[in-house]
Order: structure tokens, then C-alpha cells, then sequence
């Protein structure tokens, strides 16, 4: 089963969090990172960048992948999620452009797109460990729920709820906006990584997070795929810890 570890804030969440990448970093120069986009992860980013800027963490040879991209939308586009790692971490630190993988969400042929990106963890001896945020609904990465534990980077349809989230105005301000499709690394992809660590902030999380650390291990709950990984931690905030019933 995940360790979980529940804080106080926020804040506290995203200063656990960069300080775990921060240990992986500052043990294997050259790590295999995994990074998520959305609200969750943001202040972990700016924690991140601190500690290059004030500590000189070393992002020189780290190699990074992308969870998700939204499909039809190309790098240069403020809600694209290639835009928000460039925007949020990527020009923070000193890492390699070449060096960071995002999906990308105009390529002529999807499915050669997400062959290749299976192709690149592999060549680069896997990921080391990945970051992953939650959705309401228990998706991780854009694998909703119904997905399959062994599903790979694929092209999938966003549900209705993950549209509703990401257009209340943090990102797109309209659900017409949203795309309704995402090249997403599948749940298979993601359990590979060597080591897990999802956020969740927010009473709005603490349904998913039950169900994911609580319930059955199911596709109906994406998340619940995690219980017998390896190596994954749940970081939480109160808020998003408040529906869970055994003592962590
Ligand atoms: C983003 C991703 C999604 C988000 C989830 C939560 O790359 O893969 O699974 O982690 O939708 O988003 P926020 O953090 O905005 O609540």
C-alpha cells in the first residue's frame, strides 16, 4: 500500500514533495523525472526552482517526461501543458530544452507520437521517479476511470467532470474551450516509474483520495491502480486527507 504522509497546508505538501526530487536529484545527477501539470504540483515547481536558485540544485542532466498533453493544441498555446512546464519550472532552471519531454499534442499521427515517447523512457533506462496530481473524479494522468491497469500513452477522450474542473476559471475559462482529447501516458506507463509520489490538496480531492487509498483496487478509480506499487507516497493536505478513515 502507498505511505501517506497528511500535512497541515499546502504549502507543506509542495516543500515535501521538491525536497523528495531534490534527494532523487542530488543522488542521481542524471535522473529520469516525471512531471505533472495542473494546480496541484505548482507551488512544488516554485519550491524547486528556489532551491536551484538559492541552492543551486542542479538540473543540468536531468531528463524529464510529461504526463499528458492536451490534443490539438501546440506548445506556444497558454493552456497547453508543454507552455505551463516552460512557464512554471523549465525556464527556473538550468535544465537541457532537449532534455524535457512533453507530448506533443499537434503531431500528425498520434499513435507514432505516443509510440515514440514509450520508445524515449525506455532508451533512457526508465523513469526514476514520477509526480502526479489527482483528478476529482480519481483519473491520474488523463486515464479516466474505466481505464486499464496495463494501458499504455494513448489519445483519450476527456469525461465530462475532468472538463467541468478545468474550466472554473484556473485554466480555461469555458468547458467549450477544453479540449475534449489528451495524449496521455497510460496507468502501465506510470506504475513502471521506479518511485510514485501524488499530491492532492483540497476538499475536493478527499472523495478521490478515499476511494483511492480505501476502496477496491479498480479502473473505476484510477488512482486505487497505485495500492501495490512499490515505491508510492501520497502527500496530502488535511483538506484532501479529511474523508479517509484508518489513522495514517
Ligand atoms: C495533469 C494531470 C492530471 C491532474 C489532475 C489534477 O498533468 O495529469 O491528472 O493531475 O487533473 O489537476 P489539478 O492539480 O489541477 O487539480
Amino acid at each position: 500500500m502507498p505511505k501517506v504522509i497528511i500535512c497541515k497546508t499546502d504549502d507543506e505538501v509542495a516543500k515535501k514533495a521538491a525536497a523528495i526530487f531534490a534527494k532523487q536529484i542530488r543522488s542521481k545527477p542524471d535522473s529520469v523525472l516525471g512531471f505533472a501539470t495542473g494546480s496541484t504540483p505548482e507551488k512544488t515547481y516554485a519550491e524547486l526552482a528556489r532551491l536551484h536558485k538559492t541552492e543551486g540544485l542542479d538540473f543540468s542532466k536531468v531528463r524529464t517526461f510529461n504526463l499528458d498533453e492536451y490534443w490539438g493544441l501546440d506548445g506556444d498555446h497558454n493552456q497547453s501543458y508543454r507552455y505551463f512546464m516552460n512557464d512554471r519550472l523549465f525556464k527556473h532552471i538550468n535544465i537541457k530544452p532537449w532534455n524535457t519531454f512533453v507530448l506533443d499534442g499537434t503531431a500528425v499521427n498520434p499513435m507514432l507520437e505516443c509510440k515514440a515517447f514509450e520508445t524515449k523512457i525506455l532508451a533512457v533506462g526508465g523513469v526514476d521517479i514520477w509526480l502526479l496530481g489527482i483528478g476529482n473524479n480519481g483519473h491520474i494522468a488523463f486515464n479516466e476511470p474505466g481505464s486499464p491497469v496495463d494501458s499504455r500513452t494513448r489519445l483519450v477522450s476527456l469525461t465530462q467532470s475532468t472538463i467541468d474542473a478545468n474550466s472554473d476559471g484556473r485554466f480555461f475559462k469555458n468547458p467549450a474551450d477544453v479540449p475534449r482529447c489528451a495524449l496521455s501516458a497510460g496507468i502501465g506507463t506510470v506504475r513502471e516509474a521506479r518511485k510514485i509520489v501524488l499530491l492532492a490538496t483540497g476538499s475536493k480531492k478527499a472523495d478521490a483520495i478515499a476511494a483511492a487509498l480505501e476502496g477496491p483496487f479498480t479502473p473505476d478509480c484510477p488512482a486505487s491502480l497505485l495500492q501495490d506499487h512499490k515505491d508510492c507516497t501520497f502527500i496530502l493536505d488535511s483538506a484532501a486527507a479529511s474523508k479517509l478513515k484508518k489513522k495514517y
